[in-house]
């Protein structure tokens, strides 16, 4: 089983960035994790980050055919991109959203999410160890696909 893991604008400044919101890891080092994690449960994962919308669609369509689930903080872009949403439904790849942050908590704007509605589900507000959960979550919900 191969997964991907998209991180969307600014994630690349995690460590740095507002940390009493997004914490302390430097975003290399929760890739490090995710793919020990991913080790251990034995599966491939793919990391890939970007501040560009149509860098993060192309590689979503890069995904099908290839990749089985899909990871995504797409940080900003979460709130404004239809374009990443038809993307990741246009793939028909599932996927799980996923925040360090509880976008329910904060500003108005980023209670609305574009990917929200069809994702398999969605973690927010636990930090970085919302990709963990996250990880579990979308592979728990593939084997259940793959044993039905
Ligand atoms: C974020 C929440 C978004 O609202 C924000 O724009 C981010 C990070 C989070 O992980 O909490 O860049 O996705």
């Amino acid at each position: 089983m191969r997964l991907l893991l998209i991180n969307g604008p600014n994630l690349n400044l995690l460590g740095s960035r507002e940390p009493s919101l997004y914490g302390a890891k430097s975003l290399d080092s929760i890739e490090i994790e995710l793919l020990s994690q991913a080790k251990k449960e034995g599966v491939e994962l793919d990391c890939f980050q970007s501040n560009f919308e149509g860098a993060l669609v192309d590689r979503v369509h890069q995904g099908i055919g290839s990749i089985d689930g899909i990871l995504i903080n797409a940080g900003a872009y979460t709130h404004t991109s239809i374009a990443l949403r038809d993307a990741l439904i246009g793939s028909a790849i599932p996927y799980v959203e996923l925040h360090l942050s509880n976008i329910h908590a904060r500003e108005h704007f980023r209670q609305n999410s574009y990917l929200a509605e069809r994702a398999v589900g969605v973690i927010s507000g636990f930090g970085p160890l919302s990709y963990q959960l996250a990880l579990l979550g979308l592979l728990s919900y593939l084997r259940q696909q793959q044993s039905s």
